[in-house]
């Protein structure tokens, strides 16, 4: 294989001349082209492309999730280029090192291969490697928007990317750049907000986070800016629905985070279950093909959703070929041998397809080098092992101290009638209410663990609200707590945690948006003490909050936090004077979420809203 050795035997050497060379190419690109775009290694995606089999171009373009792999030996003998963990999919040690020894496992099997092409292994790392128990978890997206700090969110997402690569995982499936429209959707809070212009200034950042300038450094990970193109704008906020626009529109508003993405180098962009137009996404050409690759000048590779090619029609066979067809370079398969559409069948459908005419043989090709360019970029030929300080730095109080301050940012301040907040460290009795307020994995919300989310201590570390109250307060100070409302009577503030239960796509699409009525109940017993009242809405988007805002003497949005309920306290005690403006309108009421529309004439707090003390 001297064409293949080639490239690993004089990369670094190559590295350093590209990056020479790179800059350059900066200096005198008008459109600001990274680093990672600029060196393409045509050369040895050439040389290795003209030694691959069919079968092993066909292995390049599968991904197949690690539960799906029941054999694990399968990567060798089927080729096969990608490894995924879906949510909630790993290995039986959640744990870092659990996870490092079973992502080592999968990619000895592509070393065993004719031609040592190394597995690229992804995951869906999309606050903190979320998977991992003991990890960092960020807020969600929709909190990291409220920020308005595209620095602070790169900085995040590259200690996300050390978290990942500390686990010999190289890929994140990571930014989600949805542009939300309604917030019934249930992934609204991926999402940075309703803002064209935030979502791609923070998605560019959050890339410039993962991937950073130069690909191969073992610090950094892919990113897969997703999902491609429209997913937030569907009619009603439903989940992998249809998206209703002009393309003007499509253009204007869903469209810009992708140019963003681009151009800050993003190497894999994901394509969307969602349709547009009543015509599905996997299976758009013009949008795939024409726009991405083609005008926007996208050279990178096309990941499907999961098994969302299976969507296209009734016969898989075609749906293999109208997918690649259209543009996708690697296909995501979640099912395994004994189940249909598996990844056995997706290459013996797509090898019949190639001998049929039915897909060219110039498309395969240009879908493999499309990924073997990524994984040369990425510096993967060379086999680094996985830095030992990048995993013993996992969950570091360093990096929890990077999303405590993301917290503190994201916090955003909706009320605050007669000084309630911030709240005296020496006040005598503090009440705290409500299930929230004490609970690891409801304020870290879905994809957290498991793939929607649960309640209760599911990750090792972090601080629940509660106890970083405990934290704060001085000494002395009687703070009680009950997780149904009892025992306000006598405090001098009583702080309430309503909002919702963790969720993730799917499940958490929701037509009504209303506190619930077990968390009005709540906040209107606070009110019977006659104590100043505090709520706080643990939430992935905002609700309606009617008569809770009457009630309370200050409302803090604080979305989905994360681990660091420390950054909650601060805010509350004025360690830190609330700046988190609204990425998403707040609207007054059911009625007013309608349709592609965002909150309505007259929100209940409009886009960019957020009080300070
Ligand atoms: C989601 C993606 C995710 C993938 C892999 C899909 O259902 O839409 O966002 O990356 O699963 O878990
Ligand atoms: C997987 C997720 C995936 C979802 C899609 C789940 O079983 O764990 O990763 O996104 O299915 O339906």
């Amino acid at each position: 294989m001297p064409g293949v050795e080639a490239g690993p035997a004089t990369s670094r050497v190559r590295a350093c001349l590209g990056v020479f060379l790179a800059g350059l190419i900066i200096s005198i690109c008008p459109r600001g082209v990274s680093a990672q775009q600029s060196s393409n290694y045509d050369s040895q995606v050439t040389a290795l492309l003209a030694q691959m089999t069919l079968d092993e171009k066909i292995g390049q373009m599968t991904q197949a999730d690690s539960v799906a792999l029941a054999n694990k030996s399968d990567v060798q003998r089927y080729f096969i280029g990608s490894v995924l963990s879906g949510g909630g999919h790993g290995p039986a040690d959640l744990s870092a090192e659990g996870w490092l020894k079973s992502c080592e496992q999968f990619r000895s099997w592509a070393l065993k291969t004719r031609l040592q092409i190394p597995l690229l292994y992804g995951i869906d790392a999309v606050h903190g490697h979320n998977n991992v128990d003991g990890a960092v978890i960020f807020p969600h997206n929709i909190g990291l928007g409220a920020t308005r700090n595209p620095a602070l969110v790169e900085k995040a997402e590259h200690i996300a990317a050390e978290e990942v690569a500390g686990t010999g995982i190289q890929w994140a499936f990571a930014p989600c750049v949805a542009v939300v429209r309604n917030e019934r959707w249930g992934r609204t809070y991926e999402s940075f907000g309703e803002s064209p212009d935030l979502v791609s200034e923070m998605g560019a950042a959050a890339i410039r986070g993962l991937q950073g300038s130069q690909l191969s450094e073992s610090s950094l990970v892919l990113a897969s800016a997703k999902h491609f193109v429209g997913d937030g704008g569907t009619t009603d906020g439903v989940d992998q629905g249809n998206t209703v626009c002009d393309e003007a529109t499509l253009r204007n508003v869903f469209l810009p985070p992708y140019v963003a993405a681009i151009k800050a180098g993003v190497g894999s962009i994901m394509v969307s279950y969602s349709s547009w137009n009543g015509m599905k996404m996997h299976g758009n050409k013009h949008l795939l093909t024409d726009v991405l690759k083609g005008e926007l000048g996208f050279k990178g590779f096309l990941i499907s959703d999961w098994a969302a090619i299976d969507q296209l029609s009734p016969d898989y066979k075609s749906d293999v070929a109208v997918s690649i067809n259209a543009g996708l370079d690697m296909i995501m398969i979640p099912y395994g041998p004994g189940q249909s559409n598996n990844y056995i069948e997706f290459i013996g459908d797509l090898k019949e397809l190639v001998g049929e005419g039915k897909v060219p043989q110039s498309r395969i090709d240009d879908a493999v080098s499309r990924i073997l360019r990524i994984k040369f970029q990425m510096g993967l030929f060379q086999n680094t092992a996985v830095d030992p300080n990048l995993t013993a730095a996992i969950g570091s109080p360093e990096h929890r101290q990077v999303a405590r301050e993301c917290v503190r940012q994201s916090l955003v301040l909706l009320k605050n009638a007669n000084h309630a907040l911030p709240l005296a460290k020496n006040v005598k009795h503090l009440h705290v209410m409500g299930q929230a307020a004490d609970d690891i994995g409801i304020q870290c919300g879905g994809w957290t663990i498991s793939w929607q989310g649960q309640a209760g201590p599911t990750i090792r570390g972090g601080t629940t609200i509660l106890a970083a109250i405990r934290n704060t307060v001085a000494p002395g100070v009687n703070v009680t707590s009950s997780a149904t409302g009892e025992n306000a009577a006598g405090a001098d503030a009583v702080l309430v945690v309503v909002g919702e239960m963790p969720y993730a796509e799917m499940d958490g699409d929701r037509q009504d948006l209303s506190l619930s009525q077990k968390d009005l109940a709540l906040i209107s017993r606070a009110k019977d003490s006659g104590a100043p009242v505090i709520t706080v809405v643990i939430s992935g988007r905002p609700l309606i909050l009617d008569s809770a805002l009457g009630m309370s003497d200050a409302v803090v949005a604080a979305w989905l936090p994360g681990t660091e309920g420390q950054g909650v306290a601060d805010v509350l005690f004025g360690d830190y004077k609330p700046t988190g403006k609204l990425s998403r309108t707040w609207p007054l009421s059911n009625e007013q979420i309608s349709g592609q529309a965002s909150a309505g004439q007259n929100p209940l707090f409009p886009y960019g809203f957020g009080l300070t003390y």
